[in-house]
């Protein structure tokens, strides 16, 4: 049984797909210990075991070298694992700013990016995100270069269409967790996450601002998906 109770998945390819990523990452991933010890503090402080994997989150830097990015949102911080990695990703002088809700979070990531080294570049603003981002707008805050969303499902669309609001052309956004072990397929409209991820998902598809797909992922983080947005001129 996976984690969201649908059984979809059995056992022996997970643990496939669990030993095909510690593979990759063994290969392509430099030990690090400051990404280590982030995941060991979240845990020991009891956050969930919800971050991205690392071959997931050396993805996220790998974006935002390639798209040149000096100034990156992302939305939702948890204990600062996919932060950490960001900050990495961005060019000289830049910097991340992450929103997170829960000020326990909040307070075991600032730890973590302190530890990383990267605590300079990191604005952690703490309240719910739709209150932020609003702020964010009302500040002329941004153009970001690109924007990770990763917190409560069910204000996904909400999240997107701010993020147009903070993004310029070129610009590229990120939403993770739109499969969830094929749940995105599921027509039960009592579970917010799922229909918070099958309305972003309409939006990109229709929105003449952006172009858009969505990738499939298996792996360590089970089966899953990410959402690529890029603004358009
Ligand atoms: N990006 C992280 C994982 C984020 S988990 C990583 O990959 O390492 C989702 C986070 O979003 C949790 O910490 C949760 O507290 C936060 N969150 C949930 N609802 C929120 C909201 N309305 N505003 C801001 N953060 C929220
Ligand atoms: C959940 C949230 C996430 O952001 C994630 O990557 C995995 C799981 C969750 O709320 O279950
Ligand atoms: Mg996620």
């Amino acid at each position: 049984m996976n984690r969201h109770g649908t059984g979809q998945t059995d056992d022996m390819t997970s643990s496939q797909w669990n030993e095909v990523d510690a593979h990759l990452c063994d290969l392509l991933i430099a030990d690090d210990e400051a990404l280590t010890s982030a995941l060991q503090s979240s845990t020991k402080a009891g956050l969930p075991e919800i971050n991205v994997a690392p071959n997931q989150g050396k993805f996220l830097m790998l974006l935002a070298q390639v798209r040149g990015a000096t100034a990156v949102l992302e939305i939702g911080t948890l204990g600062g694992y996919s932060t950490i990695w960001l900050a990495r990703g961005v060019w000289p002088g830049g910097h991340v700013v992450t929103l997170e809700a829960e000020p326990h979070h909040a307070a075991v990531a600032r730890a973590n990016l302190e530890r990383a080294g990267c605590s300079e570049l990191v604005d952690i603003r703490v309240a719910p995100a739709l209150e932020t981002l609003q702020q964010l707008v009302e500040e002329g805050a941004g153009p970001f270069d690109l924007v990770f969303i990763d917190a409560d499902k069910i204000n996904n669309v909400h999240y997107l269409r701010l993020a147009l609001e903070l993004t310029k052309p070129g610009s590229v956004i990120i939403c993770d967790n739109v499969v969830r072990d094929g749940q995105v397929l599921s027509t039960d409209d009592s579970d917010d996450a799922v229909r918070g991820t099958r309305a972003v998902l309409e939006l990109a598809g229709s929105d003449a601002r952006l172009e858009a797909t969505a990738l499939q992922t298996v792996g360590s983080k089970g089966w899953d998906g990410f959402l690529f947005c890029v603004v358009k001129g």
